[in-house]
């Protein structure tokens, strides 16, 4: 199949409409390059809408303890130390002003009884930290964001699907896709391209992402020939819906515990007092007294341990249910109902209520909520420059979950919204300088092209052999089953054969009908790329043979501390073939690993 192609060019190309994708193209747009905003689904619509209890932020609102140095160190003790230092430093120092700057351009923010922004906890933040919009946070910043989009007249080209990056030996020039309902090509050129398509939840069966996070730009960039960092770590929320089946995995916010709701078994215990890691335990309370007075307001008492880091609460939740403590559809009740009024738990957590209410009949101002582990989001993603947000191809930036570094070996709640709004900043001030030392947008080049263009639609030209849909859900049952929270090393080397053979048999799916509207056709383009990340983590988790924040070993269950400091770097080698390096990390200043690791200071 072959159909002619329009083209479109800007200076800055922003592939994905999520809070860093709209970001990044509000600051490239207003440094006044021209600039253009692809997106899968329609505007508006993008995942971080999902992102419910909060951007962290050290406004000191709530409680003037707070300042950037505290969110810093939370950051890296919650990354176990494996996070790139400079960006952590820069996410803690820049997330205030980002706020402020969202709440100028119009998002409004629940307030403190003076008048200020309203921050609340959450896991493994020190202090009351999340901005927050009810449960609704990233549907407000992404309605505020979409507004200043639209204010600025940056072209928007909505369900358009990229399907390849385009470079030259040195640079990305650009993009090719197609739009999702015509099925017809659509070619981009341009001098500087900034990814920010999300995650790869939907590698796993069991997943609050939503149909869009399938791993896009993490597979265009490993493809066009940038390194990948930190695959392994993959993040399970702690509590995610398990009833009714068809809605297993759909995220209950963390907001729930950092409004005061507990965790307790089928025994009725508060089994997050059973095991507190030494890193925590000055913060965190072990027993019921000291927690409820922390519950209750009182400031000297320690943090109730529901609120620590969320690796930790997964797998405290796994181990109640495989020892038969669990709820009875395999996970563990999570109360808010004796704790606080309806009427709190209504203005706090409506969307909360509403989905329980609606999707599983649970009224949770009166009952428990049953809640397990979901896979949540990568920490991995495309290795970039800290200060510009480059990969390590020049031309090709990232911003937001698909960017590696930030959050090292396990992300703290909340701080996702406010990377989105560092980093996409950075990322469009970065593209744009690029950009702007361009002189002209980089010439098509043809033949790669129509290869390109060719390969997209293949599929439609194979005998009928293999379904797409099956095979990414043969590739999700044996992520699910060996590369979930729990991992061990037979398992691993079970998945990677999998991979390999369902990477065999991706070959040879073929779509029936044309390329109108067609889901088949999308799926076998979303297949290859979830491929790709389901190898590139599965090969990371073998080759780390030790347990850090979101990566777990059964073999090697404990940190080997600074030994373990390396990133993995993954990039395609000759052949095509993925290729791993262990690479040290950046050393970090004196002053900052004093900040970091001391457990008095700061204060
Ligand atoms: O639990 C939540 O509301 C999720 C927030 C996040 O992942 O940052």
């Amino acid at each position: 199949m072959s159909l002619p192609y329009e083209t479109h060019e800007y200076d800055v190309l922003v592939i994905g409409a999520g809070g860093a994708g709209l970001r990044a193209a509000v600051e490239a747009a207003e440094s006044g390059v021209k600039t253009g905003l692809v997106c899968k689904s329609l505007l508006g619509k993008a995942h971080t809408v999902m992102a419910e209890g909060g951007m962290a932020a050290a406004l000191a609102n709530v409680d003037t303890r707070d300042n950037w140095k505290v969110h810093f160190r939370d950051t890296m003790r919650g990354g176990k130390f494996l996070n790139n230092w400079r960006m952590a430093q820069i996410h803690a120092q820049e997330a205030p002003d980002r706020v402020r700057e969202l709440e100028n351009w119009g998002a409004v923010f629940d307030r403190t009884p003076d008048g200020k922004i309203l921050q609340r906890n959450f896991g493994g933040h020190k202090y009351p930290r999340l901005a927050h919009v009810g449960d609704r946070t990233g549907l407000e910043m992404i309605r505020t964001l979409q507004d200043r989009t639209v204010e600025k007249k940056i072209n928007v080209h909505m369900e358009c699907t990229i399907y390849r990056l385009l470079k030259t030996d040195h640079a990305i020039t650009g993009a090719v896709g197609y739009w999702r309902e015509s099925g017809r090509p659509i070619v981009f050129r341009a001098k500087a391209v900034v990814l920010a398509t999300g995650g790869i939840g939907r590698c796993f069966r069991v997943t609050s992402n939503s149909w869009e996070y399938t791993g896009d730009g993490h597979a265009l960039a490993y493809l066009a020939g940038a390194d990948l960092i930190d695959m392994e770590f993959m993040q399970f929320h702690p509590t995610g819906m398990v009833w009714p089946p068809s809605v297993r995995g759909i995220l209950v916010t963390e907001g729930v515990r950092g409004e005061g709701g507990v965790l307790k078994n089928n025994k009725g215990e508060r089994f997050m007092f059973k095991s507190i890691p030494d890193l925590y335990k000055a913060d965190t309370a072990d027993n019921e007294a000291e927690a409820d007075r922390w519950l209750a307001g009182d400031k000297t008492a320690r943090r109730v341990p529901e609120l620590l880091t969320r690796d930790h609460v997964a797998r405290c939740i796994v181990r109640e249910v495989k020892e038969g403590r669990g709820s009875p559809h395999g996970g563990v009740f999570l109360d808010i109902a004796s704790r606080r009024s309806a009427d709190y738990i209504k203005k706090k957590l409506p969307s909360m209520y509403h989905q329980f209410k609606e999707l599983g009949g649970i009224d949770i101002t009166k009952e428990p909520m049953e809640v397990g582990p979901t896979a949540h989001y990568i920490m991995g993603g495309v290795r970039v420059d800290a200060e510009t947000q480059m990969a390590t191809i020049p031309g090709l930036f990232a911003a937001g979950e698909v960017a590696g570094g930030l959050h090292g070996a396990n992300r703290l709640g909340g701080n996702s919204l406010s990377d989105l709004l560092v980093f996409g900043r950075r990322a469009g001030l970065g593209a744009s300088s690029y950009a702007k030392g361009m002189k002209d947008i980089p010439q098509t080049d043809d033949g790669q092209v129509e290869r390109i263009v060719k390969e997209m639609y293949e599929p439609f030209d194979r005998p009928s052999a293999e379904n797409a849909f099956t095979v990414t859900s043969d590739l999700q049952t044996t992520m699910e089953a060996n590369v979930g929270i729990a991992r061990v090393q037979n398992e691993l080397e079970k998945a990677l054969q999998d991979i390999a053979s369902l990477k065999e048999r991706a070959k040879k799916v073929s779509v029936v009908g044309d390329c109108r509207y067609n889901p088949g056709w999308h799926q076998v383009l979303d297949l290859n790329n979830l491929l790709i990340c389901a190898e590139a983590l599965t090969m990371a988790a073998l080759s780390r043979k030790e347990s850090r924040g979101g990566h777990m070993r059964i073999d090697f269950p404990d940190s080997v501390g600074e030994e373990g400091k390396w990133n993995n770097v993954l990039r395609q080698g000759g052949e095509g073939q993925m290729v791993l390096e262990k690479q040290p990390l950046p050393e970090m200043p004196t002053e900052l690993h004093a900040l970091a690791h001391d457990e008095k200071a700061p204060q």
